[in-house]
């Protein structure tokens, strides 16, 4: 253990870093980083961690408050790990969520159009995962603490629609009278049209009859049960398999997994479609998605009658999203293939066959694939990303090919949280 691991030392919060946690510059050639503060504030903090010149630090308390500190914050601000930024008075969060991507673009180019936030609401998000673990005469269910895998029991949330936090307050009075494990079990709850899809996975069998009791007469809505043990296929345990979900407002909706993607927010996914649809005006274009997922974007352009080639490297949501497609007559203009795009380079003469190619990459961006879509000069590519700095980076090369942003639509759908939604398009002109 470090020397320095467990002193107490007083700081001054210079600014916050992308992450959105507070860091005072420089103190004995350090830089140190304390959660739950905002520049100008100074510190009482605890040293917990250090790596080359970066001090990692606890927040014990606030000795000067920023002016721009918020009181309106949730009992378990700063216990649990999921928000880091309640405590900034909203609207100098969300302009500072706004520069997030608005400063390195001016810097990319200064003409790039970037239009106004739009910003969930809180209470919007349809998609949760969280822990319950047992003890004899007591249960906890909650998120993970910040940067630790300590427990911390919920009983609220600012940003949960509020159907799955009934939920989770049913299955914690409902766990804490029927004892079953003491594995961790962890939750992943999908609010779909009809009402909430459960995974439950642990990573010992448990006896699925005492689960079944356990829910079998809840009140929440509850569509259907799968459970996961070891890592094994899910099995649906419990209820009628009614996973659909409405895309966008085009009628067309989609067969989700047990714990698969669809966006966070209604506000987000209405925004990215309704965006894609103004994009590709011309009917029978043919649409490359790749990362398609279930089919968010693919099933309204299928819908809307375009042509459509969707890439994915999860079965089950290709899988899905054939089943979907031909339950709603619209397989006849669909194709698919199941990639992993992170492995298998996109030959740029495979991306020539489209008029447009959407990207909504997980985190980690699209690299292996720009240099070839670059290349290709495919007349527009619409890059939805969740990582600024993954979508800066592949930015770079589309630019670097000739193509020029059309504009920018950032989305904040994960509130209080240094991580947006980027909508854009790229165009070229040859
Ligand atoms: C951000 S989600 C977007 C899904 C979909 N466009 C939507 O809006 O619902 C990213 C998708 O990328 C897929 N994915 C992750 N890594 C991948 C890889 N290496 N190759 C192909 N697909 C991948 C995931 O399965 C997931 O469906």
């Amino acid at each position: 253990m470090n020397k320095l691991t467990d002193t107490t030392i007083n700081l001054f919060i210079d600014e916050l870093d992308k992450f959105g946690v507070g860091i005072s510059l420089i103190k004995n050639n350090n830089v140190y980083f304390v959660p739950y503060t905002l520049p100008g504030e100074r510190v009482k903090a605890k040293i917990m961690n250090k790596f080359k010149s970066k001090v990692y630090c606890s927040n014990l308390e606030i000795l000067e408050n920023s002016s721009e500190r918020s009181n309106n914050t949730c009992e378990h601000f700063t216990k649990c790990g999921g928000c880091l930024l309640q405590h900034w008075q909203y609207e100098n969060y969300k302009h500072w969520k706004f520069n997030l991507i608005k400063q390195p673009l001016i810097k990319l180019n200064p003409n790039i159009e970037t239009l106004d936030m739009i910003s969930a609401k809180n209470n919007s998000r349809r998609r949760a995962k969280f822990f319950l673990k047992q003890g004899n005469n007591s249960c906890k269910l909650g998120f993970k603490k910040y940067k630790s895998e300590t427990l911390i029991n919920i009983n609220n949330c600012f940003i949960i629609d509020s159907e799955i936090i009934e939920l989770m307050t049913e299955i914690k009075n409902a766990f804490n009278k029927s004892f079953l494990t003491t594995e961790i079990l962890v939750f992943h709850v999908n609010k779909l049209d009809y009402g909430l899809d459960i995974l439950i996975q642990t990573n010992k069998s448990l006896r699925i009859n005492d689960l079944i009791n356990i829910f079998k007469n809840f009140k929440s809505n509850i569509i259907s049960i799968h459970l996961q043990e070891n890592n094994q296929n899910p099995e649906l345990i419990l209820f009628y398999n009614k996973n659909k979900l409405n895309f966008g407002e085009c009628n067309v909706y989609g067969l989700i997994p047990p714990a698969g993607f669809f966006q966070a927010t209604k506000i987000a996914e209405n925004q990215l479609i309704k965006n894609i649809l103004n994009e590709i005006g011309i009917k029978n274009d043919y649409v490359l998605d790749l990362y398609s997922g279930s089919g968010t974007f693919t099933l309204p352009l299928l819908k809307n009658g375009y042509k459509v080639y969707a890439i994915d490297k999860n079965k089950t949501s290709i899988e899905s999203l054939i089943k979907s497609s031909k339950e709603q007559n619209l397989f006849n203009n669909f194709k698919y293939n199941i990639s992993n795009l992170t492995k298998g380079k996109i030959e740029t003469h495979f991306f020539q066959n489209f008029d447009v190619v959407i990207l909504d990459p997980p985190r980690a961006g699209a690299i292996v694939q720009v240099t070839s879509l670059g290349k290709s000069k495919v007349k527009k590519i619409i890059y939805i990303s969740c990582n600024i700095q993954t979508f800066l980076r592949d930015s770079q090369i589309l630019l670097s090919h000739g193509y020029k942003i059309k504009y920018i639509l950032p989305i904040d759908q994960f509130l209080y949280t240094s991580h947006l939604e980027i909508f854009s398009v790229f165009e070229i002109f040859n």
